[in-house]
């Protein structure tokens, strides 16, 4: 997705700028761009389609110099990625804009703008602002007065920063949508799309709220709320040695995410746990009285989080015996939703950003709910801020762009949730949760177990180098493990892959099985072990090549074609938990034998804040 860096200072801020924009990199971007308002006292800008390493080199040979500059990587919404389209976006040669977000009425404005004589040079939705924000200036010569206009007439969702030559001592900037964020410095001050992107020239943030106009100076800063009244938004101090953007001993991030796993889960298990129960109250402190009334869960997320939700929705349904109901956001939100009495409306996202999730829970609070659950691993995020309850994941930023620690440690959450649910409505046997809060103590070191089969998963990873289809099959909460391993081959390796539940196989995609066509398969040792066996079987009969992660339990040995690695036993209720990590190392060393981009993978972007 797009990012956003600005700086106003009184040394020269493109190195500053080029170095938030890589901190950014790690969401995904096709292009980047930086202007400067330079010492000559001129507007300048460089852009370079492909990578911010290009814009630097670039800069090299022509530098800009100067102390107010606004830089962007874009990830193309509207028109191709290529230095036409990229941020920033002049209007005339004093002004320049960078946007986050879709305007949505930009096909409208951008006839208007024509009328008045404005010539477009991009294909962009964001090149609307600039000459729209030029126009406002004729009738005031303030530029946060104009902005203040200018946003007045879009729709759609933007975090903007505007510099101008005219007014070269500030920095412009509005939010409605898509987050920002102002770095406080000392007789300097920033601005970033996400605090990551400054956290190299200071640890004082300042968080802009929907619909805040903001002008940044050197040394101060003013905020207007939504309905255009000076307000102050509080500073925070911001420490987080989770945050390091830094690979460690390991090749990409991914991998290094996964390995982090039992340290994480660990983390989101802490203060949550009493000796024999989970803490509701770690919900918040109205959770114990939401949680009373709850006698439905509508759960709602996208991509890696859905797949969380729809293993939670076994959970809850079998252990707290809570009917659950769980729904991609994008669907969600424009369906018209009949909502059974007293549901939570529970929404699942690592960012907190994502555009869709957050749609559907905005939509939501119209719909009558009892009320809002999120959990979430951004504890600023829009998603958090705007739900009644909230459950933090402590994974720690999550750099690589495929989801992983992330999605542990939102079933950690997800299973405490359920036996939160199944204490306070008194349908979960006390023993029962004393045995899955034991085991839940256990699980970071289960965990650690399945990472040390590291190796072996390296060398089955061979198996499908030269592959161009895969499906994965599981049964029960497996089934949800299932789309979430085809999910992650098919984002970093590029290898077409698919779920299905193992007994719908023969019901259709057993028509595509053959000897090209690699079956991976999830089996803890539980009540569908014996029914998951026969499905396996008739893959076998049309020659299909098995990959089965099996519980050390389960007495499923190595045959021709058939390549089982054994699992670490454990409670059949945090098997999805565990049968991840295998999924995910297999997916990460298929995509090195490819030689892929694993921690920036084709078309993907880290947090999807447009629809
Ligand atoms: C997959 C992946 C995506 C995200 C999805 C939702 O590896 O990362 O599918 O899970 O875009 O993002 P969040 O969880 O931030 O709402």
């Amino acid at each position: 997705m797009c990012g956003i860096v600005g700086a106003v200072a009184e040394r020269n801020i493109t190195a500053i700028l080029l170095e938030g924009l890589k901190r950014l990199e790690y969401r995904g971007y096709d292009s980047a761009g930086v202007a400067v308002f330079t010492n000559n006292g001129t507007l300048e800008r460089m852009r370079r389609n492909g990578k911010v390493a290009e814009l630097e080199q670039a800069l090299a040979g022509e530098p800009l110099a100067g102390r107010l500059g606004i830089a962007h990587t874009r990830w193309a919404t509207h028109g191709a990625p290529c230095e036409r389209n990229a941020h920033p976006h002049f209007s005339g040669s004093d002004l320049a804009v960078v946007h986050n977000g879709i305007i949505e009425n930009h096909e409208a404005l951008r006839e208007q703008l024509k009328g008045l004589g404005y010539v477009f040079t991009s294909d962009t939705d964001t090149e609307v602002i600039a000459h729209l924000l030029n126009h406002k200036l004729k009738d005031n010569s303030d530029l946060t007065a104009a902005l203040k206009a200018t946003v007045k007439e879009l729709h759609g969702a933007y975090g903007l920063a505007v510099i101008s030559a005219k007014q070269p001592d500030r920095l412009v900037a509005a939010r409605s949508g898509s987050p920002l964020v102002i770095g406080l410095g000392l007789g300097e001050n920033f601005l970033a799309s996400d605090q990551l992107a400054l956290r190299q020239v200071t640890d004082r943030f300042m968080y802009l709220e929907e619909g805040d106009i903001a002008e940044i100076h050197r040394d101060s800063v003013q905020i207007w709320d939504v309905n255009g009244q000076s307000v102050q938004r509080e500073a925070v101090q911001y420490s987080d040695g989770a945050e390091a953007a830094d690979k460690g001993e390991y090749r990409h991030y991914m991998l290094k995410e996964i390995h982090e796993q039992p340290a994480v889960v660990q983390r989101t298990l802490e203060n949550r746990l009493g000796q024999d129960h989970v803490l509701v109250q770690a919900f918040g402190p109205q959770a114990k009285e939401l949680f009373a009334k709850v006698r439905n869960v509508q759960i709602v997320a996208c991509g890696t989080s859905y797949h969380a939700g729809m293993v939670a929705r076994y959970w809850l349904e079998s252990l707290a015996g809570i009917p659950c109901q769980v729904e991609v956001a994008s669907e969600f939100r424009y369906r018209k939703v009949v909502v059974q009495p007293d549901t939570l409306f529970v929404s699942i996202s690592q960012s907190g950003e994502t555009a869709d999730t957050l749609a559907a829970l905005r939509n939501a609070k119209e719909l009558g709910f009892l009320g809002s659950l999120a959990i979430c691993n951004v504890g600023i995020s829009s998603l958090v801020r705007e739900s009644d309850l909230t459950l933090l994941t402590q994974a720690g930023r999550e750099i690589g762009v495929a989801s992983t620690k992330a999605f542990t440690t939102q079933l950690v959450g997800l299973l405490l949730l359920t036996l939160s649910l199944g204490q306070v409505r008194g349908t979960l046997e006390a023993g029962v949760e004393a045995q899955l809060v034991e085991e839940l103590r256990r699980l970071p070191a289960r965990l650690g177990e399945a990472l040390a089969m590291d190796s072996i998963v390296e060398k089955v990873a061979e198996l499908f180098a030269d592959k161009h289809h895969t499906l994965f099959l599981g049964r029960g909460a497996q089934f949800p493990v299932a789309m979430e391993g085809a999910l992650k081959l098919k984002e970093i390796s590029y290898i077409h892959a698919e779920a299905y539940p193992a007994g719908e196989l023969k019901h259709g995609p057993l028509a595509l099985v053959d000897n090209d066509m690699p079956v991976v398969t999830v089996a803890p040792n539980n009540e569908l072990l014996e029914k998951l066996k026969s499905n396996l079987q008739e893959v076998r009969a049309r020659g299909g090549e098995l990959i089965v992660f099996a519980d050390e339990q389960a007495g499923m040995t190595n045959g021709e074609g058939t390549h089982v690695i054994n699992m670490p036993h454990i409670h059949d209720v945090l098997a999805p938990i565990l049968y991840t990590i295998p999924l995910q190392l297999l997916s990460y060393y298929v995509a090195v034998l490819k030689g892929t981009d694993v921690d920036q993978p084709r078309n993907l972007a880290k947090s999807v804040t447009v629809e």
